[in-house]
């Protein structure tokens, strides 16, 4: 990493990510070379092969590690000096490999020092476990000091010195003596858990930096304004941006009273005079920690299940004894293991405390939770972001309301409604046609819509907007600029973010800004900053006098008023499908000012999903997924992105992999007017980490590179055919398919490994294909090129939503398409109601020509795509028939191919039209 990140101006984003791959790497290079030095007992010519330009690169980057730490790189480079190669050789082995297994976290042997051919563990206990004591996590504290160098060993030495048998933790101290290099160390150093920031030293880095700038460029810009001033607070806030979740500690000797209640001392966890108490520090470090480490609910679990306890109540499965005691399903005990259901309860009491109604630990671990992913409160939900959803939409809405929401959303949302009641506004998202699938919803559209209800006076009506981030496939919104627009139309719109794949996101520095909670925060930042609202007015004087029917608010910037706007921001995300909970794990997370006005709907829209029977192991697994990810998420999530951005480059490079499958790119999946930046891909030729700081902040759309969209039409798969052959033939299980595509996705635990196989993978099936194409002849060649051609080239059109039937409109002539989908649900429970037409009769061809009009009764969901392609009261129309025909996908539900569609007869319809003026008035609204 040192060279990359030290002299590299231009540095890439994959070089970024590579940097902490490369430091292990290069440690194994000096490894080789070390053990040829010591079998030829000289040094060797070849290039790459100095040991003291290997050692050189690497220095920058071990200054900011807390292993193998200065003691360990003196005698390192002493052994150089003096020619003991075989001495060295040694050294570095242990570290390589201590580097490399993780041992130097619990192993006090990985740090000692030899001297004279003799091993000595040093005086001062090292970061161990030490044996015979029971696990210690050991993570590393940055010390960022005025001193001069020469002191930098004794400050290591005063905190090392404060361990104590007792602490629950470990850490390594590393010294620092400049901004940057803190910064530095922050940004590469992931075993950081604390930083201790000693007021009074100095900016600039002993090595040459320009990355950091741009990294950082904000934060940078503030640390630039702070020159020659105290730099601490400045360095806290660089901190809190890059990495929330690290404890920030400062010692100062200004005046602390006054800096403790300011706004600039707001990131930092605690302030101390001076440096009067070491200790103190020390055990503040360690109980930072502990407040990320601690699980109320899961300790308390794992404490409830040692207990000795009789049970008599409606759990046999509880305590295991009818599983141990069986004669015929022991097995299953077996397999699980006595904990899972020594940890089985239907209790709340005994500190297991109730999801329904928390007051203990679950209402902690939810705070936490809410602190983790950057919102106000959140709420544990475990059968899924499907009920998460369903939950959010039934305590936010009531009959009448109108729900802005991208028709191409997750089912849930849509069931959500029918059972609030409340009428879709469904807007389209930008087609990828090519691809057979859907992208995201642009800010124009739902823009359009706003203002269309606002020209119609009923905009009050408008409650929510509910989008997808990131989707399926991967793309990003703009959140920040999605919200900010809707709110210039709307200042008190409600927002939900599904984020069902996307809760990961929160731990990565550069996706972190594109999450619902983020966004959030960034407004309300935003409408107290003094500078806004000086841009407000002249917005204002401007285009605030502007109809809402003129088309020119289409193409501008709005702006909201900072005086109007109300910052009511949900959440959901699948903690299962990203972080490690067990599968179901959902959380919603809320940032709503208003919140109080809601929170007795809340409670009842949670009681209404929520089993009285939770799985007390899927809330025990979201408790720690939290903790995982608020102690080693900024690590595990920069490995899966570099790892992704590596399969990436890998695929679309190689010379035989390229020629039957490619990764879609940025550009391919994002049309151009939504990437004003510019960007086309991670690896596009001069693309730079200031242009991917750009596109992330700017653009409409980012696109997420750990769903990778993995092209096989090329290769003449369908996207199901070759979901299933790599399945049965590579053991490789993919997420979902399309057409011509399926849906690979890196996660947190991905590894190097998993990379590999899935290139043999494919470059095994390309061998195959050519072999087959080689040997076939004409006829296999030119079958081959049909099949491709048909699955690349005749993709058909993906159809638009159109509308609902007049009868469950308000007022038919009304330009926004909102309507009332409920009553057209519920009437198909009716079997009067309802008649089959099969999908290939003339009958379809006659009534799309000279009507009646078709009608669905039902949800119809094909997999893939995976959205409604009808819903119930939409007027099905001939592109939604002729897409259906072309459908080559066995799964589709809500459709019986042997009964035919199932629609709304005709007759129903208009008897219902005339019962129409009847339809209860939109309810008056109020207050929330
Ligand atoms: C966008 C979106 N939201 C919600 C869900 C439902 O999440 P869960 O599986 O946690 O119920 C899914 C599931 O695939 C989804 O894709």
């Amino acid at each position: 990493m040192a060279k990359a990140v030290q002299d590299n101006p231009t540095m890439e984003i994959r070089d970024f990510f590579y940097a902490a791959e490369a430091r292990i790497d290069r440690w194994r290079t000096v490894n080789r070379v070390a053990k040829a030095l010591a079998t030829s007992q000289r040094p060797a010519a070849g290039p790459g092969e100095d040991p003291r330009a290997l050692l050189a690169e690497l220095q920058p980057l071990e200054e900011l590690c807390g292993y193998p730490g200065p003691g360990l790189m003196a005698q390192v480079h002493e052994r150089l000096q003096t020619g003991d190669w075989t001495g060295f050789a040694r050294l570095v082995q242990r570290i390589s490999s201590a580097l490399l297994s993780n041992s130097y976290r619990d192993d006090q042997q990985v740090w000692r020092v030899e001297e004279n051919g003799e091993a000595r563990v040093p005086d001062i206990l090292p970061p161990s476990i030490g044996r015979g004591q029971s696990h210690r996590p050991y993570f590393e504290v940055l010390l960022v000091s005025p001193a001069e160098r020469a002191a930098w060993p004794e400050i290591r030495e005063t905190f090392r010195r404060l361990r104590r048998v007792e602490d629950e933790f470990v850490y390594e101290p590393v010294v620092v003596g400049s901004l940057e290099d803190a910064a530095l160390a922050v940004v590469f150093n992931p075993n950081l858990q604390a930083v201790v920031i000693s007021d009074g030293f100095g900016y600039a880095s002993q090595y040459t930096v320009p990355v950091l700038r741009e990294i950082l460029t904000r934060q940078v810009e503030l640390a630039e304004s702070a020159r020659g001033g105290d730099l601490g607070t400045v360095l806290a806030q660089m901190v809190r941006r890059w990495r929330p979740e690290l404890d920030v500690y400062l010692t100062t000797d200004r005046d602390v009273a006054r800096l403790a209640g300011s706004a600039e001392a707001a990131p930092i966890r605690r302030i101390f005079y001076g440096v009067e108490e070491p200790m103190e520090i020390h055990l503040a470090i360690l109980d930072g920690v502990k407040d990320r480490y601690e699980t109320p609910y899961f300790d308390n679990l794992k404490h409830y299940a040692q207990r000795p306890i009789g049970t008599f109540h409606a759990l046999p499965v509880a305590r295991g004894k009818s599983i141990f005691k069986s004669n015929w399903i022991r097995d299953m005990g077996e397999f699980y293991g006595a904990n899972l259901f020594l940890a089985e309860s239907s209790a709340t009491t005994g500190g297991l405390d109730s999801l329904l109604e928390p007051t203990g630990n679950i209402k902690v671990a939810q705070d936490k939770a809410a602190r983790a992913l950057g919102g106000d409160r959140s709420f544990f939900v475990t059968n899924g972001t499907s009920t998460s959803n369903k939950i959010v939409h039934q305590a936010l809405l009531k009959p009448g309301d109108i729900v802005l929401i991208d028709r191409d959303c997750h089912k849930s949302h849509h069931y959500g409604l029918v059972l609030a009641g409340a009428q879709p506004l469904y807007i389209d998202a930008f087609p990828l046609t090519q691809y057979s699938m859907y992208g995201s919803l642009a800010i124009k559209p739902i823009k359009k819509a706003l203002l269309q209800l606002k020209a119609e006076g009923k905009l009050d009506r408008a409650k929510l907007l509910v989008l997808t981030n990131c989707t399926f496939d991967g793309h990003v919104a703009n959140v920040k600029r999605t919200m900010l627009e809707c709110l210039a139309i709307k200042p008190d719109l409600v927002f939900l973010w599904d984020e069902a794949w996307f809760g990961f996101a929160r731990f990565s520095p550069f996706l972190r800004r594109r999450t619902g909670m983020a966004g959030a925060a960034a407004i309300r930042e935003l409408m107290r900053d003094p500078e806004y609202r000086k841009r407000y007015e002249a917005f204002k004087s401007n285009a605030g006098k502007l109809d809402p029917k003129d088309p020119k608010l289409l193409d501008m910037e709005l702006l909201p008023d900072p005086d109007k706007v109300r910052v009511r921001v949900y959440e959901t995300d699948s903690v299962h499908k990203s972080m490690s909970s067990l599968r179901q794990g959902s959380i919603i997370v809320v940032a709503d000012q208003e919140f109080h006005t809601v929170e007795p709907a809340f409670k009842e829209a949670f009681f209404t999903h929520t089993s009285t029977s939770p799985n007390l192991q899927i809330i025990a697994s979201l408790d720690v997924a939290r903790r995982q990810m608020e102690l080693e998420g900024y690590e595990l999530v920069g490995r899966a992105m570099q790892l992704a951005l590596e399969i990436r480059r890998q695929i679309n490079t190689h010379p035989l992999i390229s020629k039957y499958f490619r990764i879609a790119t940025p550009a391919e999946m994002i049309p151009a007017e939504y990437r004003k930046s510019g960007f086309t891909d991670w690896d596009a030729p001069g693309w730079t980490m200031t242009d991917t700081m750009g596109a992330l902040n700017d653009d409409e759309f980012y696109l997420d590179p750990t769903r990778i969209t993995l092209l096989c039409g090329a290769a003449g798969y369908d996207g199901t055919q070759f979901k299933a052959l790599l399945a049965s033939e590579h053991d490789i299980q993919i997420n979902k398919t399309s057409r011509n595509s399926v849906l690979v996705q890196i996660n947190i635990n991905n590894t190097r490994s998993d990379l590999a196989h899935l290139i043999k993978a494919l470059a095994d099936m390309a061998r195959g294909i050519e072999k087959r194409l080689a040997e076939g002849g004409p006829d296999e060649q030119a079958a081959f090129k049909a099949r491709v051609k048909s699955l690349v080239e005749d993709v058909p059109d993906l159809p638009d939503f159109q509308r609902f039937h007049d009868a469950f409109r308000d007022d038919p002539k009304s330009a926004t398409q909102e309507g009332h989908m409920r009553e057209a649900y519920y009437m198909a429970y009716d079997a009067a109601n309802i008649e089959h037409v099969k999908l290939n009769s003339k009958e379809i061809d006659e009534r799309l020509a000279k009507g009646p009009e078709l009608v669905s009764a039902k949800f119809v969901i094909p997999y893939p795509p995976g959205f409604p392609i009808m819903v119930p009261g939409q007027v099905v129309t001939k592109e939604i028939i002729t897409f259906m025909r072309k459908l080559d996908v066995k799964e589709i539900h809500g459709y019986n191919a042997g009964k035919g569609l199932e629609l709304l007869k005709p007759d129903t319809l208009a008897k219902h039209r005339t019962k129409a003026p009847g339809r209860s008035a939109p309810p008056v609204h109020g207050g929330a």
